[in-house]
């Protein structure tokens, strides 16, 4: 439909059926305006499958695909695989009749103790953003619409709807937006889903600064905002700020609220922004309802009638699953050649590949690792310890002894449901003790032991030494267990790298004794210094560092070249890594490019990721992988002047397989030609006279105004870090301080 079109419509509209339009028909869909055949759109969650469901979501849901949660998906660093399961999650909506899918999740992942860490993608905004993006250009490209969330730093559980997260301004730039940031501008999501929490003391649900000011004015944003389920706070307030449409509907009470405020009515909600109050200009409703119309009636009238093929999507969550898991350790147990293999654990046959809450799906064809490794070798399989009770170590023995009597033992184990999922933090990052123990006793009967995890978040490790093989399987959808087995035996050789820094124990993370925060408040006082920015700083070491990952294959990397050893800031570099295959069998690397300024005049991280590239070489051969760099990678966020800086200084541009290995290394000039500063003022150090760009005519002012002679007598002994206001105040320099402001005054006006 055309926007004159929706213009006509909107003014056909009534106030009260604007105010309708603004909230959702029900949990599910928005609401229609039959007379001016204005129809209703669908959304479902969610972010790695449907979940059709009825009433607020909590019964069964129409099955879907289970595709890989993001905590794996980022794991593949590969964009190009997001797309490919966007796109197959595209076909499931086209085939379901939903017009919004409620994702891709990008929130950063602060702490490994965050309930939905599984549903989110990385530690890094790069990482986090490109791979959201590739999710949405693959669901987009099957006409289906997205819904990016939760916008911003959801990144705890623990007092969702109420807590007030203090994060400085560079970090909240640097990182927690940022990984918005690159997937707004780049895939255009149809939709933004705002977030729960309250950032700085505003709720993202009605901050003007985050929806409208960061979103549309800076970013560009075209579509429009939903909340996330119940979080909005004062409604009027929110159309204000930016916030479109309020899910789930709230029938009169929003509607009321709406209405009194264009009205002038009584609004029940108190203000919260002092610049609102509680009043609405019938233009600031049309241009919500204009926004929501428009993507309403593009999705609706991109219906297509094609079948949807859920087997093809079950080999491609396989397939996902595959590139994705993580090979920890290798002492040779792996791949697995003949022989007999003991399977141990429970996840064997009651497989746990998603996490609980709203991403939950109803997965059409789940593949237990048992069955898909029975079609690869001899196989016997003992329990363990068992899902139900935590506490239970009966079945320890038998399993060790069946170990025994095998030639390995593989033991498929992890997080338990109740372990972890939306709705609640974890408070350590403890496997069960039975886990522990069933480890500890197979190992002491089968030195030959492969530790299978399958985990939604990092999990201590105190086995790493003991094992000989681990792989983090993490939650890795319906078709984990086919992947599992096909990793095992080397039909596929491991890729995934990880996504996130593994600790030794949680009191190394950047946010411990910081998170969850106490009294609805959280300080996030590691300001950037999330994830491996944290580990490398603090010169940490983690128990597995981020981009880590093994393979049943070498590669060397044998050179980095850039385009040029000088820049400026405007011009842009191309990186190109040379890497040869140096084992007997064919295998993907994700090359790593990491960004490090040498000198900097700010805290800066010791290096951080700017662009990833997965590369297929053949035994023996030799690949290159090209990235361009530009401006923002060698960017800083300025607090002072509120923008993007980059300094003149030398830059050095890291290659590796792993942040923690990074084997090649170059340098270039970057020279900054922007001029940071701002008006001169009273506060102005003089030392800063030097190199700002009215520093020479004001201190030429400043040489008549005080007298030659005296200026020089100031000037010869005065500290540099003092502010110009000391002039009065510390000298007797004849100024007083309206002379000095004016003077000020007239230099900046010049
Ligand atoms: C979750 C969202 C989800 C929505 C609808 C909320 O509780 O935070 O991620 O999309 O419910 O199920």
């Amino acid at each position: 439909m055309k926007k004159s079109e929706i213009k006509d419509l909107v003014s056909k509209l009534t106030l009260e059926e604007k105010a309708m339009l603004l909230s959702g028909k029900d949990a599910w869909s928005t609401v229609p305006i039959p007379r001016l055949g204005i129809p209703s759109i669908n959304l479902s969650d969610g972010p790695h499958g449907l979940r059709q469901c009825n009433g607020l979501g909590w019964g069964e849901s129409v099955p879907a695909t289970c595709f890989p949660p993001a905590v794996l998906l980022a794991c593949s660093f590969d964009e190009e695989l997001a797309k490919k399961q966007g796109a197959a999650i595209g076909e499931e909506a086209q085939d379901q009749n939903v017009q919004i899918v409620l994702g891709p999740g990008n929130n950063i992942k602060r702490s490994p103790l965050g309930g939905r860490c599984f549903e989110y993608f990385s530690e890094d905004p790069v990482l986090s953003g490109h791979i959201a993006a590739g999710v949405i250009e693959g669901i987009q490209s099957k006409k289906a619409g997205t819904a990016l969330k939760h916008f911003a730093c959801n990144s705890q559980e623990t007092e969702r709807f109420v807590i007030d997260e203090k994060i400085s301004e560079r970090a909240l730039r640097e990182i927690y937006l940022a990984s918005f940031e690159y997937p707004v501008k780049k895939a255009k999501p149809t939709t933004l889903m705002c977030a729960y929490n309250r950032i700085n003391g505003d709720y993202c649900s009605q901050s003007k600064w985050l929806l409208t000011d960061v979103l549309r004015s800076e970013w560009g944003f075209k579509g429009f905002v939903m909340s996330d389920w119940g979080a909005v706070d004062n409604r009027a307030q929110g159309v204000y700020a930016g916030l479109e449409l309020e899910m789930p509907g709230t029938g009169e009470e929003n509607k009321r609220e709406l209405v009194n405020a264009v009205n002038g009515g009584p609004v029940a909600m108190p203000p919260v922004d002092p610049k609102f109050r509680n009043k609405l200009t019938m233009r600031q409703i049309d241009k919500a309802v204009t926004r929501l119309l428009e993507v309403v009636f593009a999705l609706h009238e991109k219906k297509t009638e094609k079948p949807c093929d859920y087997a093809k999507h079950h080999r491609t969550a396989v397939e996902i699953a595959r590139e994705s898991m993580v090979l920890l350790k290798n002492s040779g147990a792996l791949p697995i050649k003949g022989g007999k293999t003991a399977v141990i654990g429970e996840m064997a046959v009651r497989p746990r590949y998603q996490g609980g809450g709203s991403s939950c799906v109803n997965a059409i064809d789940v593949t237990k690792p048992l069955d898909a490794m029975r079609e690869y070798g001899e196989v016997e399989y003992a329990q363990g310890y068992s899902l139900d009770d935590d506490a239970d170590y009966s079945r320890i023995n038998e399993a060790a002894d069946l170990a025994a009597g095998c030639d390995r033992a593989v033991i498929i184990c992890g997080l338990p449901d109740s372990y972890e999922s939306e709705g609640y933090d974890r408070t350590h990052i403890n496997l069960p003790d039975s886990h522990l123990r069933l480890i500890d006793e197979v190992v002491r009967k089968q030195p030959n032991t492969v530790v299978v995890l399958c985990n939604g978040a990092p999990v201590a490790m105190p086995f790493i030494g003991k094992v000989n093989a681990v792989l983090e399987a993490y939650l890795g959808g319906e078709g984990a267990g086919q992947a599992i087995a096909d990793l095992l035996y080397g039909k596929a050789n491991p890729c995934g790298k990880l996504a996130e820094t593994f600790p030794q124990f949680i009191e190394q993370t950047p946010s411990y004794g910081n998170f969850p925060g106490e009294n609805s408040r959280v300080e996030y006082s590691e300001g950037i210094y999330v994830g491996y920015r944290w580990y490398e700083k603090h010169k940490i070491p983690p128990l597995f560092p981020f981009g880590y990952g093994l393979s049943y294959t070498t590669f060397r990397y044998d050179s980095i070249t850039l385009s040029a050893d000088e820049m400026t800031e405007n011009d842009s570099l191309t990186v190109t890594v040379k890497l040869t295959n140096t084992g007997s069998v064919d295998g993907k690397e994700a090359v790593q490019l990491y960004v490090r300024q040498e000198a900097p005049r700010v805290s800066r991280p010791e290096k951080e990721l700017k662009a990833f590239k997965k590369v297929f070489i053949k035994a023996g051969e030799t690949a290159e992988a090209v990235f361009t760099l530009d401006r923002r990678d060698f960017a800083y966020w300025d607090d002072k002047y509120h923008c993007w800086r980059v300094d003149s200084d030398k830059f050095t541009i890291l290659a590796g397989g792993s942040s923690d290995n990074c084997p090649l290394a170059a340098s270039v000039q970057v020279t900054s030609q922007q001029q940071y500063c701002e008006p001169l003022n009273i506060h102005t150090q003089f030392m800063e006279l030097k190199t700002h760009p009215k520093g020479k005519t004001f201190t030429d002012r400043l040489r008549t105004a005080i007298g030659g002679d005296k200026f020089d007598e100031i000037f010869a002994h005065l500290p540099q870090d003092w502010p110009l206001r000391t002039l009065v105040q510390m000298y007797d320099s004849k100024l007083t301080m309206p002379m000095l402001v004016k003077l000020i005054e007239q230099t900046n006006q010049e």
